[in-house]
């Protein structure tokens, strides 16, 4: 199983990294080959002008190649991160068909909270991702300077992993569209 961590923040360090790594974790513990992209870390910003750099082309062509995307973002203005929408907008229609992604956001108020159903799942619907249930964080039970997580949002975690990890092996015996029926 080809797993994909996308961190959408632009700051770096920052709590989104220590999350996504923790809960990187869990899906490498469950038989995930876990690739990190930190957008933070990537030139991303020529999208923003029609330009696609190597470095925003390996990101993408590790988004086509994996299996399960694990995207966690940081809420901005009640929404995920336009760095992370800069990436996502260049996949073509369906780019994303039979992945799975587990959508994780970290806020500081949880009257945002809603961002992930209302915002972050349809971004991966419409590309014809498969979500899981998501997972929301606030962001005081990440600490950046220990590189800790709470265990209690670790547990929280495992479900969505077992959900993913079966949707994955779903999608793997599965069929795909193109393969004639006998
Ligand atoms: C520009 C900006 C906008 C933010 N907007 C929101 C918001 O609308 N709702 C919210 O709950 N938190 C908001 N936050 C808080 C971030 O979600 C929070 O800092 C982040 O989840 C965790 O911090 P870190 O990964 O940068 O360490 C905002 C933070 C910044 C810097």
């Amino acid at each position: 199983m080809r797993v994909l961590t996308i961190v959408g923040n632009p700051a770096t360090p920052s709590r989104t990294r220590v999350t996504a790594d923790r809960l990187s974790e869990v899906l490498a513990e469950m038989g995930g080959e876990v690739t990190t992209v930190d957008l933070a870390m990537v030139a991303v910003d020529g999208l923003a002008h029609g330009r696609l750099e190597a470095e925003a082309q390996e990101a993408l062509d590790a988004m086509k190649a994996a299996d399960l995307l694990l995207v966690v973002t940081p809420i901005f203005k009640g929404s995920y991160t336009g760095l992370l929408k800069l990436l996502f907008d260049v996949l073509p229609h369906e780019a994303l068909a039979r992945k799975v992604a587990i959508p994780v956001m970290l806020g500081a108020w949880p009257g945002h909270f809603l961002a992930l159903d209302h915002a972050l799942k349809p971004l991966f619907s419409a590309l014809g991702a498969t979500s899981t249930k998501g997972l929301l964080v606030m962001e005081t039970t990440a600490n950046k300077e220990a590189q800790t997580l709470d265990p209690d949002v670790i547990e929280k975690f495992r479900p969505i992993a077992q959900e993913a990890v079966l949707l994955v092996d779903a999608f793997s015996a599965a069929p795909s569209p193109s393969t004639p029926s006998s």
